[in-house]
């Protein structure tokens, strides 16, 4: 059986073998849109929330930032003082470059989330996790552990993911399979072990080391965030695809839910 270090430490060669991809087909244009200090990649469902909430001025640190685009664009939206975390070197360089050629004020950490060093602690208003963030964690309940040491008392958790419904069909590379076709189980207890389908950017079918996928249900998410101390006050299903990998599953002519955004505030706030 592997440890949480040794999926981690995989994960992050896998990571760092494919940005160069990922950067070759968008990188351009991406460091030529934020030269406009009010660019934002934030769609229109997710900012509907940010604005129900409130994130003007809040201090907002993003676990698993990537390249930085979502934060970026918050800051540039007028949230507070902003920090990425994410443990994969070039995402991190990528994110530090674009911020500081744009005078974007966000700060970028390479880090492990699980090694998030304890300066960061009680700092930020608000833990934003997005779009494929919770399946590379191979510990959820630890991760909600730490989520909480970074928020102050009256923390808020902000969660817009993909929905664990679509694990169990066909991504868009599986053509021969009907799309709505279940072929893994709700219920998966082992994470996926893959060496492709990591650049859903450029589209090529690189070969990276092995990355290790875990699976949480809906209710393991809930219970770990509730387990922390949060209540959770707006849990929204959609039926838009955010993973970029399910698009055949989308347009099938059956509504599923394919993503989700879930709003946790501290039971002390
Ligand atoms: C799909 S991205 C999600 C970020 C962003 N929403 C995006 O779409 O680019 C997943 C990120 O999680 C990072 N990651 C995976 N495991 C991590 C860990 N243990 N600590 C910090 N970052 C991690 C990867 O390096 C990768 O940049």
């Amino acid at each position: 059986m592997r440890s949480i270090k040794d999926y981690t430490q995989s994960n992050r060669a896998a990571w760092n073998q494919i940005m160069p991809a990922h950067q070759k087909a968008n990188k351009a244009r991406l460091d030529a849109a934020f030269k406009d200090n009010n660019y934002s990649v934030i769609s229109s469902p997710e900012i509907e929330e940010w604005n129900l909430l409130g994130f003007k001025n809040k201090d907002i640190a993003h676990l698993c930032c990537n390249n930085g685009i979502e934060l970026m664009s918050l800051k540039n939206l007028g949230a507070g003082e902003c920090v990425g975390f994410d443990i994969c070197d070039v995402a991190i360089e990528e994110a530090k470059s674009r911020a500081l050629a744009s005078r974007n004020e966000c700060q970028f950490v390479r880090t492990d989330v699980f090694a998030i060093p304890d300066e960061y602690n009680s700092k930020f208003d608000i833990a934003y996790i997005t779009v494929g963030a919770l399946g590379w964690i191979p510990d959820i309940k630890g991760f909600f552990e730490k989520v909480k040491a970074l928020l102050k008392p009256s923390g808020t958790i902000f969660i817009y993911e993909l929905h664990p419904v679509i694990e169990m069909l066909p991504t868009d590379d599986n053509h021969d399979v009907n799309p709505l076709q279940i072929i893994e189980p709700y219920f998966k207890k082992e994470p996926y072990a893959e060496t492709t389908g990591l650049d859903y950017i450029g589209k090529t079918d690189q070969q990276t080391t092995t990355q290790y996928w875990f699976v949480w249900k809906i209710s393991d998410i809930i219970m770990a965030v509730i387990e922390q101390g949060f209540n959770v006050s707006r849990f929204i299903e959609y039926s838009h695809d955010i993973s970029e990998s399910h698009n055949r599953n989308q347009t099938a002519g059956i509504e599923i839910p394919m993503s989700y955004i879930l709003v946790a505030k501290s039971n002390a706030s």
